[in-house]
Formats: C-alpha cells, sequence, structure tokens
C-alpha cells in the first residue's frame, strides 16, 4: 500500500462560512437552512467551521495528520455568484491559496465541484431539472480549470448526484427541497448531462465522479424484485449512462408513470458515454429491502416507493445507519466489473459518533472498512486511495451541527479544532502505509 493515497475529505456549504462575504451570493443551501423547519435547529451554513478564514491552520492540521490528500470542494456561487458569466475573482483567490497551501505540505488536492451548492439564481431559473443547468454547470467547470489547471490533478465533477437529485427534488429533505418524482429523474438526467458536458469542457484533465453507490441486501429470495429496483434508481441510473451510453430499460418501465424521459434528447447519451479518468465510491452502510405494496410518498426512490427498508439489528452509528463492511467488498467487487481497470477511489466513508476526543467506536468503524479496502487491493481491485469523511466535525446537511464525523473535533463556539483519537490512529495508519497484519 505504499502508493496508496491517505486522505480526508471536506465540502464547501459543510465547512467554510463566510456565507456573504467578498461577493458570494445564496446557493440553495442557504436558502434551504434559513427557511424554519429544514433543518434541525434551525442550524445554518452561516458560519460552519469559519475554514473561510481558518484554511490555512486547517491546511497546517492535516499536514500534522500526515494525510497525502485532501478532497474539497468548491462553492460555485462563491466563484460564479450568478451562476454564469465572469468569475468572481475574490471568490476564486480564496481556492487558490488554499491549493497553494495544500500543494506547499505535498498534499494532493481533490476536488469536487459540484458539492451540491446551486447557485439560488439557477434554482429560480429552474434548477437541475432544467436542461439549462447543465451547461451552466459546464461553463462553470470550465471557468474553474482554466483557473487552477496548472496546480490541481484530481478534478470530481459531482458528488453523490443520487441525494442532489432525489433527496434535493423527490423526499425534499435536502435543498431545494422539492418533492416531485418526475422532476427528480429530469434533475438526475441533467446532472448526467452536466457530467459529460464538463468532462468535454475539461478535455485533457483528469476528471471523475464521486457516486454514493447503495449497497442492498433482499430480506429473502423473494425479495429480489426490490433490490433490482433500487439498484436501478440509486446505481444503474448512473453507472448505466456513465459505462453503458444507456439508461437501464427496468429504470424506464419502473418510471414511466411519473416520466416518459423525453428530456433525454439525441447525443445526451454520447455525452456522458465518455472515458473518465477514475471513479470515486462514497460507502456508509448496507441496507437490507423486502418487496411491500404501500407506496411511501414524497419518495427518494421514483419508481420503488412500495420497497420496504428494514432493521437488520446490527451496531449502527450516531447517523442510525447499520455497520456492514462487507457492503463495502461487494460494492467495489460490483463497480469494478462495470468500469474494468479504472481507477477507483474511496472518496467517503467514515462515521458519525457524539464522543469529544476519545472516539474509539470511530477507529473501529474505520479499520473495519479500511481492512476491506487493503484486501480489495490485495484481490486486484485497481483502489488507489481512501479519504475518510471528515477531517473535522461539519454541518452535516438536514441535520444541522448535531452529528458530529470529524476526525478533528470542532467547538463551534471558538473556532477551536481538537484532534480526536480517530486522528492520532489515521496518522499511525498512514505512516505505517497501512493497517499491516
Ligand atoms: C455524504 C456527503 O457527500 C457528505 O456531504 C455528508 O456529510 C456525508 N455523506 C455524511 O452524511
Amino acid at each position: 500500500m505504499k502508493t496508496f493515497l491517505w486522505g480526508t475529505a471536506t465540502a464547501a456549504y459543510q465547512i467554510e462560512g463566510g456565507a456573504t462575504e467578498d461577493g458570494r451570493t445564496p446557493s440553495i443551501w442557504d436558502t434551504f437552512s434559513h427557511t424554519p423547519g429544514k433543518v434541525l435547529g434551525g442550524d445554518t451554513g452561516d458560519v460552519a467551521c469559519d475554514h473561510y478564514h481558518r484554511s490555512s491552520d486547517d491546511v497546517r492540521l492535516m499536514a500534522k495528520i500526515g494525510v497525502g490528500g485532501y478532497r474539497f470542494s468548491t462553492s460555485w456561487s462563491r466563484v460564479q455568484p450568478t451562476g454564469s458569466g465572469p468569475v468572481n475573482q475574490r471568490g476564486l483567490d480564496f481556492y487558490k491559496r488554499l491549493i497553494d497551501d495544500l500543494r506547499a505540505q505535498s498534499i494532493e488536492p481533490f476536488l469536487t465541484l459540484n458539492h451540491w451548492d446551486l447557485p439560488q439564481e439557477l434554482e429560480d431559473a429552474g434548477g437541475w431539472p432544467a436542461r439549462e443547468t447543465a451547461y451552466r454547470f459546464a461553463e462553470y467547470a470550465k471557468l474553474m480549470h482554466d483557473a487552477l489547471g496548472d496546480r490541481v490533478r484530481f478534478w470530481t465533477t459531482h458528488n453523490e448526484p443520487w441525494c442532489a437529485a432525489f433527496l434535493g427534488y423527490g423526499s425534499g429533505e435536502h435543498a431545494p427541497g422539492r418533492t416531485d418524482g418526475a422532476a427528480a429523474l429530469a434533475a438526475a438526467h441533467h446532472l448526467n448531462l452536466g457530467h459529460g458536458l464538463a468532462v468535454q469542457a475539461l478535455a485533457g484533465a483528469n476528471v471523475g465522479i464521486s457516486l454514493n453507490l447503495h449497497a442492498f441486501l433482499p430480506q429473502t429470495d423473494a425479495d429480489a424484485d426490490a433490490v433490482r429496483r433500487l439498484d436501478a434508481v440509486g446505481n444503474r441510473i448512473w453507472l448505466g449512462p456513465l459505462f453503458q451510453g444507456a439508461y437501464p430499460e427496468d429504470l424506464l418501465s419502473d418510471t414511466a408513470s411519473l416520466t416518459d424521459w423525453s428530456f433525454v434528447q439525441p447525443g445526451d447519451l454520447e455525452i456522458i458515454h465518455q472515458p473518465i479518468g477514475f471513479m470515486g465510491v462514497n460507502y456508509y452502510t448496507r441496507a437490507l429491502v423486502a418487496n411491500g405494496d404501500e407506496p411511501q410518498f414524497p419518495s427518494a426512490w421514483p419508481g420503488s416507493e412500495s420497497v420496504r427498508w428494514l432493521n437488520r439489528g446490527l451496531p449502527a452509528t450516531d447517523m442510525g445507519w447499520e455497520i456492514d463492511p462487507d457492503g463495502l467488498a461487494q460494492l467495489l467487487r460490483d463497480v469494478h466489473k462495470v468500469a474494468g481497470d479504472l481507477p477507483l477511489y474511496i472518496t467517503e466513508n467514515g462515521a458519525a459518533y457524539p464522543e469529544f476526543v476519545d472516539d474509539q467506536d470511530r477507529i473501529a468503524y474505520l479499520e473495519a472498512h479500511i481492512r476491506v479496502c487493503e484486501r480489495a487491493v490485495t484481490d486486484g481491485i485497481p483502489l488507489k486511495g481512501y479519504f475518510v469523511w471528515s477531517l473535522m466535525d461539519n454541518f452535516e446537511w438536514a441535520w444541522g451541527y448535531s452529528k458530529r464525523f470529524g476526525i478533528v473535533h470542532v467547538d463551534y463556539e471558538s473556532q477551536a479544532r481538537t484532534p480526536k483519537a480517530s486522528a492520532h490512529w489515521y496518522s499511525d495508519v498512514i505512516r505505517n502505509g497501512g493497517l499491516g497484519d
């Protein structure tokens, strides 16, 4: 595991704060978090971890931990406030400084262009369900690459487009909070199209995408159809266009009562089906599911509204997500089958736990999942790196600051950072080039 990249991950809206500074305009998450009842405790990302003013210290902290890579996202409305047109130099300068600081510490920057914070102005014009948003996204991608292409070697178009489409426009649990299955499916297609257009716009760059691929287990053999449906709208809706140049037939028929998919225009699938440089996999848990007949609305799973989600009674993290490292092994095998020799990265894996610093539960979680990664490498899967979610406690979307994923504790009053036991443990893993035997 000597050349393996060990990193940590964050995202702009979850850590930066500085929400109105230097020309930044609201994103859908600013609007959503300021809407009463949408985020637990009324928390917002206005200040978050104040990373906008503390990025140099945070990079020093990462250097101390010894990470080799840092996955972060850029806030679109900070660098291109209206979602189109000229760049906002002051916003861009923040990322230039961050990247220069990282490089000075030999930390590889992994830049994600879309970690859900769509400029509000583009949502007002229709958001991801509108085709134009895909073109705007490619323009933003190009503008970022023109400015930073000389200092960033790893580019990611979207983070977890499933969440952006289906939590954002389907169940409404995430910004912009719409509950319209047809709009959610159109959003998914336009996210795919935006990915393809951005890959074209960044011609020659090393570009990938991070997907939260879902691992499922059927309750009994008779529940295979529940798995098939969820796999279609959770996984193959992305993997099909990316690797086969087509949406799965069963997805189209499962969702036929919602949409005729006429938003897919001739030539779109060729644009999406382009070679990419790597694939990012985000993994947290695996789900036990069964067929059911009581549709759940509003749904984050268009076409699978009637599936039943079951509890297995396994130990779970503070999110209530059951701990199941074998699900990661299953996913890696499945992705490798579809993606062939394409380099894979675990772009997120981690656990929420409430402990202040002695987070032995988190260490156990990380260790079990890293063990799976090491075994995958031994088995010949081209897994090239692993990023812990997250470097530090941060704004956990609809859960606000109530869930803590960091290997570094953040005191939101003083903004003090305190490495948890897991940060010290991770330092050792990195120094030793893995867990060893
Ligand atoms: C998925 C997302 O990419 C990230 O933003 C989030 O905080 C973690 N997983 C944990 O839910």
